[in-house]
Protein backbone atom coordinates (compact mmCIF):
# COMPACT_ATOMS: atom_id res chain seq x y z
CA UNK A 1 0.00 0.00 0.00
CA UNK A 2 1.57 3.55 -1.12
CA UNK A 3 0.76 7.12 -0.25
CA UNK A 4 1.61 9.51 -2.76
CA UNK A 5 0.69 13.09 -3.10
CA UNK A 6 0.56 14.33 -6.80
CA UNK A 7 -1.64 13.16 -9.27
CA UNK A 8 1.30 12.20 -11.96
CA UNK A 9 2.14 9.06 -9.38
CA UNK A 10 -2.42 8.30 -9.43
CA UNK A 11 -2.02 8.49 -13.61
CA UNK A 12 1.54 6.36 -13.43
CA UNK A 13 0.02 3.72 -10.97
CA UNK A 14 -3.28 3.50 -12.74
CA UNK A 15 -2.15 3.17 -15.97
CA UNK A 16 0.03 0.00 -14.90
CA UNK A 17 -2.84 -1.51 -13.20
CA UNK A 18 -4.93 -0.83 -16.56
CA UNK A 19 -2.09 -2.32 -18.46
CA UNK A 20 -2.50 -5.56 -16.80
CA UNK A 21 -6.17 -5.28 -17.88
CA UNK A 22 -7.09 -4.76 -13.93
CA UNK A 23 -10.31 -3.04 -12.43
CA UNK A 24 -10.00 -0.03 -10.13
CA UNK A 25 -12.38 1.09 -7.23
CA UNK A 26 -12.22 4.92 -5.69
CA UNK A 27 -13.18 5.84 -2.61
CA UNK A 28 -13.15 9.38 -2.10
CA UNK A 29 -12.73 10.60 1.76
CA UNK A 30 -11.80 13.64 3.97
CA UNK A 31 -9.78 11.14 6.07
CA UNK A 32 -9.86 10.60 9.23
CA UNK A 33 -11.12 7.66 8.58
CA UNK A 34 -13.63 5.31 10.90
CA UNK A 35 -15.31 1.94 10.39
CA UNK A 36 -17.91 4.12 8.03
CA UNK A 37 -15.26 4.33 5.58
CA UNK A 38 -13.89 0.96 5.93
CA UNK A 39 -17.26 -0.29 4.82
CA UNK A 40 -16.39 1.74 1.86
CA UNK A 41 -13.10 0.33 1.66
CA UNK A 42 -14.04 -3.10 1.92
CA UNK A 43 -16.77 -2.67 -0.52
CA UNK A 44 -14.48 -1.30 -3.19
CA UNK A 45 -11.93 -4.58 -2.56
CA UNK A 46 -14.20 -6.53 -2.92
CA UNK A 47 -15.67 -5.71 -6.47
CA UNK A 48 -12.21 -4.19 -7.94
CA UNK A 49 -8.94 -5.85 -8.68
CA UNK A 50 -7.60 -2.14 -6.95
CA UNK A 51 -8.65 0.56 -4.78
CA UNK A 52 -7.83 4.00 -4.96
CA UNK A 53 -8.42 6.08 -1.59
CA UNK A 54 -8.11 9.37 -2.03
CA UNK A 55 -7.57 11.66 1.68
CA UNK A 56 -8.03 15.01 1.21
CA UNK A 57 -9.85 17.25 3.40
CA UNK A 58 -11.60 20.09 0.24
CA UNK A 59 -11.62 23.08 0.92
CA UNK A 60 -13.91 24.14 -1.53
CA UNK A 61 -17.12 22.35 0.09
CA UNK A 62 -16.53 24.22 3.25
CA UNK A 63 -18.05 27.65 3.58
CA UNK A 64 -15.94 30.61 5.79
CA UNK A 65 -17.66 29.55 8.84
CA UNK A 66 -17.46 25.78 8.81
CA UNK A 67 -14.90 23.72 10.36
CA UNK A 68 -12.18 23.39 7.42
CA UNK A 69 -8.88 24.55 10.14
CA UNK A 70 -10.01 22.19 12.41
CA UNK A 71 -11.05 19.15 10.64
CA UNK A 72 -9.27 16.20 12.41
CA UNK A 73 -6.03 15.00 9.99
CA UNK A 74 -3.98 12.10 10.69
CA UNK A 75 -2.34 10.07 7.85
CA UNK A 76 -0.23 7.73 9.39
CA UNK A 77 -3.54 5.86 11.19
CA UNK A 78 -5.35 6.34 8.10
CA UNK A 79 -2.95 4.63 6.17
CA UNK A 80 -3.02 1.91 8.67
CA UNK A 81 -7.08 1.57 8.28
CA UNK A 82 -6.69 1.69 4.56
CA UNK A 83 -3.92 -1.28 4.43
CA UNK A 84 -5.74 -3.48 6.70
CA UNK A 85 -9.29 -3.16 4.83
CA UNK A 86 -7.36 -4.26 1.53
CA UNK A 87 -6.76 -0.82 -0.40
CA UNK A 88 -3.87 -0.28 -2.77
CA UNK A 89 -3.16 3.31 -3.08
CA UNK A 90 -3.33 6.80 -0.72
CA UNK A 91 -3.76 9.95 -2.74
CA UNK A 92 -3.25 12.51 -0.40
CA UNK A 93 -2.47 15.52 -2.58
CA UNK A 94 -1.84 19.52 -0.71
CA UNK A 95 -4.42 21.83 -1.42
CA UNK A 96 -2.00 23.22 -3.75
CA UNK A 97 -2.03 20.07 -6.14
CA UNK A 98 -5.48 20.13 -6.24
CA UNK A 99 -6.12 23.84 -6.65
CA UNK A 100 -3.23 25.18 -8.75
CA UNK A 101 -2.77 28.88 -9.13
CA UNK A 102 -5.41 30.49 -11.03
CA UNK A 103 -7.63 27.55 -10.92
CA UNK A 104 -11.22 28.99 -12.13
CA UNK A 105 -13.46 25.61 -13.20
CA UNK A 106 -16.26 24.77 -11.52
CA UNK A 107 -18.59 22.00 -11.46
CA UNK A 108 -22.29 22.96 -10.09
CA UNK A 109 -25.70 21.65 -10.24
CA UNK A 110 -29.25 23.70 -10.02
CA UNK A 111 -31.02 20.64 -9.15
CA UNK A 112 -31.08 18.37 -6.12
CA UNK A 113 -28.95 21.07 -4.31
CA UNK A 114 -31.71 23.62 -3.32
CA UNK A 115 -32.75 21.71 -0.20
CA UNK A 116 -31.41 20.28 3.23
CA UNK A 117 -27.76 20.96 3.38
CA UNK A 118 -27.88 22.55 0.17
CA UNK A 119 -29.89 25.36 1.95
CA UNK A 120 -27.64 25.52 4.76
CA UNK A 121 -24.37 25.20 3.23
CA UNK A 122 -24.69 27.09 0.10
CA UNK A 123 -21.17 26.63 -0.97
CA UNK A 124 -21.27 22.93 -0.34
CA UNK A 125 -22.07 20.67 -3.15
CA UNK A 126 -20.40 23.45 -5.48
CA UNK A 127 -16.93 22.13 -3.97
CA UNK A 128 -17.95 18.85 -3.97
CA UNK A 129 -18.94 18.25 -7.29
CA UNK A 130 -15.51 19.96 -8.54
CA UNK A 131 -13.42 17.95 -6.21
CA UNK A 132 -15.29 14.34 -6.77
CA UNK A 133 -15.06 15.33 -10.90
CA UNK A 134 -11.49 16.24 -10.51
CA UNK A 135 -10.83 12.71 -8.38
CA UNK A 136 -12.50 10.95 -11.17
CA UNK A 137 -10.76 12.27 -13.57
CA UNK A 138 -7.33 11.90 -12.37
CA UNK A 139 -8.00 8.32 -11.27
CA UNK A 140 -10.60 7.78 -13.69
CA UNK A 141 -12.16 4.35 -12.02
CA UNK A 142 -15.03 1.67 -12.63
CA UNK A 143 -16.03 2.54 -9.62
CA UNK A 144 -16.52 4.80 -6.62
CA UNK A 145 -18.43 4.56 -3.38
CA UNK A 146 -20.01 6.66 -0.91
CA UNK A 147 -21.62 6.56 2.32
CA UNK A 148 -25.31 6.64 2.63
CA UNK A 149 -25.20 9.01 5.61
CA UNK A 150 -24.45 12.02 3.19
CA UNK A 151 -27.34 11.02 1.45
CA UNK A 152 -28.28 14.07 -0.56
CA UNK A 153 -24.47 14.02 -1.73
CA UNK A 154 -25.04 10.81 -2.70
CA UNK A 155 -27.56 11.98 -4.96
CA UNK A 156 -25.90 14.47 -6.33
CA UNK A 157 -23.28 12.73 -7.56
CA UNK A 158 -24.94 10.11 -9.00
CA UNK A 159 -26.97 13.03 -11.27
CA UNK A 160 -23.78 14.70 -12.12
CA UNK A 161 -22.31 11.92 -13.50
CA UNK A 162 -25.24 10.68 -15.35
CA UNK A 163 -25.32 14.73 -16.76
CA UNK A 164 -21.77 14.32 -17.40
CA UNK A 165 -21.98 10.95 -18.88
CA UNK A 166 -19.01 10.04 -16.71
CA UNK A 167 -18.77 6.18 -17.33
CA UNK A 168 -18.62 5.56 -13.44
CA UNK A 169 -20.45 2.90 -11.68
CA UNK A 170 -21.92 5.10 -8.14
CA UNK A 171 -22.35 2.97 -5.36
CA UNK A 172 -23.98 3.58 -2.44
CA UNK A 173 -23.19 1.86 0.87
CA UNK A 174 -25.49 1.64 4.15
CA UNK A 175 -24.40 4.00 7.19
CA UNK A 176 -21.95 2.78 9.48
CA UNK A 177 -23.61 3.14 13.12
CA UNK A 178 -21.65 2.94 16.86
CA UNK A 179 -23.28 0.32 19.31
CA UNK A 180 -25.70 2.50 20.87
CA UNK A 181 -26.94 4.08 17.60
CA UNK A 182 -24.96 7.05 16.71
CA UNK A 183 -23.73 7.22 13.06
CA UNK A 184 -20.03 6.89 12.53
CA UNK A 185 -18.40 10.51 11.74
CA UNK A 186 -15.02 12.06 11.66
CA UNK A 187 -16.95 15.27 13.27
CA UNK A 188 -17.75 12.49 16.26
CA UNK A 189 -14.66 13.55 17.71
CA UNK A 190 -15.45 16.57 18.51
CA UNK A 191 -18.49 16.05 21.09
CA UNK A 192 -17.45 16.10 24.59
CA UNK A 193 -18.10 13.71 26.67
CA UNK A 194 -22.02 15.31 27.73
CA UNK A 195 -21.97 16.22 23.75
CA UNK A 196 -20.96 12.30 23.26
CA UNK A 197 -24.18 11.18 24.68
CA UNK A 198 -26.49 14.26 23.82
CA UNK A 199 -25.54 13.15 19.97
CA UNK A 200 -27.82 10.06 20.20
CA UNK A 201 -31.00 12.00 19.68
CA UNK A 202 -30.04 11.58 16.10
CA UNK A 203 -30.15 7.85 15.47
CA UNK A 204 -33.52 8.10 18.68
CA UNK A 205 -34.87 10.43 16.01
CA UNK A 206 -34.17 8.33 12.96
CA UNK A 207 -35.80 4.62 14.81
CA UNK A 208 -38.42 6.93 16.09
CA UNK A 209 -39.23 8.21 12.07
CA UNK A 210 -38.45 4.08 11.22
CA UNK A 211 -40.83 2.91 13.76
CA UNK A 212 -43.77 5.46 12.66
CA UNK A 213 -43.35 4.72 8.89
CA UNK A 214 -43.34 1.42 10.01
CA UNK A 215 -46.41 1.03 11.63
CA UNK A 216 -48.09 3.09 8.44
CA UNK A 217 -47.45 6.71 9.38
CA UNK A 218 -47.68 8.47 5.99
CA UNK A 219 -48.03 11.77 6.84
CA UNK A 220 -44.62 13.35 6.92
CA UNK A 221 -45.79 16.32 8.81
CA UNK A 222 -46.45 14.29 11.84
CA UNK A 223 -43.11 12.02 11.40
CA UNK A 224 -41.34 15.42 11.35
CA UNK A 225 -43.03 16.40 14.19
CA UNK A 226 -42.50 13.58 16.62
CA UNK A 227 -38.91 13.58 15.41
CA UNK A 228 -38.47 17.25 16.30
CA UNK A 229 -39.99 16.55 19.83
CA UNK A 230 -37.71 14.61 20.67
CA UNK A 231 -34.64 16.44 19.47
CA UNK A 232 -35.96 19.29 21.34
CA UNK A 233 -36.12 17.57 24.38
CA UNK A 234 -32.61 17.39 24.49
CA UNK A 235 -30.82 20.75 25.88
CA UNK A 236 -27.64 20.47 24.07
CA UNK A 237 -29.02 20.12 20.48
CA UNK A 238 -30.41 22.78 17.63
CA UNK A 239 -32.16 21.81 15.12
CA UNK A 240 -30.73 22.44 11.61
CA UNK A 241 -33.36 21.11 9.50
CA UNK A 242 -35.77 18.20 9.54
CA UNK A 243 -37.28 17.56 6.31
CA UNK A 244 -38.71 14.53 4.42
CA UNK A 245 -38.01 14.79 0.94
CA UNK A 246 -39.02 12.72 -2.58
CA UNK A 247 -35.66 10.48 -2.86
CA UNK A 248 -35.23 11.20 -6.73
CA UNK A 249 -35.87 15.28 -6.78
CA UNK A 250 -34.91 15.93 -3.23
CA UNK A 251 -37.82 18.27 -2.71
CA UNK A 252 -40.07 18.03 -0.10
CA UNK A 253 -43.16 15.96 0.17
CA UNK A 254 -46.32 16.06 2.81
CA UNK A 255 -47.44 12.07 2.12
CA UNK A 256 -45.14 9.45 1.81
CA UNK A 257 -46.86 8.21 -1.16
CA UNK A 258 -43.65 7.48 -3.14
CA UNK A 259 -39.95 6.79 -2.08
CA UNK A 260 -38.35 9.33 0.25
CA UNK A 261 -35.45 10.32 2.29
CA UNK A 262 -36.30 11.79 5.85
CA UNK A 263 -32.73 13.53 6.68
CA UNK A 264 -32.04 15.66 9.60
CA UNK A 265 -28.95 18.09 10.53
CA UNK A 266 -28.75 19.01 14.00
CA UNK A 267 -26.04 20.50 16.12
CA UNK A 268 -24.91 19.12 19.16
CA UNK A 269 -23.15 22.32 20.85
CA UNK A 270 -21.13 23.66 17.87
CA UNK A 271 -20.59 20.05 16.38
CA UNK A 272 -22.90 19.84 13.53
CA UNK A 273 -24.37 16.25 12.71
CA UNK A 274 -26.69 14.77 9.99
CA UNK A 275 -28.41 11.17 9.91
CA UNK A 276 -31.26 10.05 7.99
CA UNK A 277 -33.35 6.76 6.59
CA UNK A 278 -34.78 6.36 3.36
CA UNK A 279 -38.59 5.24 3.27
CA UNK A 280 -37.65 2.27 1.43
CA UNK A 281 -35.49 0.47 3.84
CA UNK A 282 -37.53 0.40 6.51
O1 LIG B 1 -18.05 12.74 1.84
C1 LIG B 1 -16.91 13.27 1.90
O2 LIG B 1 -16.08 12.93 2.71
C2 LIG B 1 -16.59 14.38 0.91
O3 LIG B 1 -17.67 15.21 0.69
C3 LIG B 1 -16.00 13.88 -0.42
C4 LIG B 1 -17.01 13.05 -1.21
C5 LIG B 1 -14.76 13.04 -0.15
C6 LIG B 1 -15.59 15.06 -1.30
O4 LIG B 1 -14.62 15.84 -0.67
Amino acid sequence: MRVVKTVDEVRAQVKEWRAQGLTVGLVPTMGYLHEGHASLIDASHRDNDRTVVSDFVNPMQFGPAEDLESYPRDIDRDAKLVEEHGGDLIFNPEPSEMYHEGFSSFVDMTVLTQELCGLSRPVHFRGVCTVVSKLFNIVKPDRAYFGKKDAQQLAVIRHMADDLNMDIEIIGCPIVREADGLAKSSRNTYLNEAERKAALVLSKAVFLGMDMVRNGESDCSAVIGEIKKLIEAEPLARIDYVKIVDCATMQQITSLDRPALCAMAVYIGKTRLIDNFFTEDV
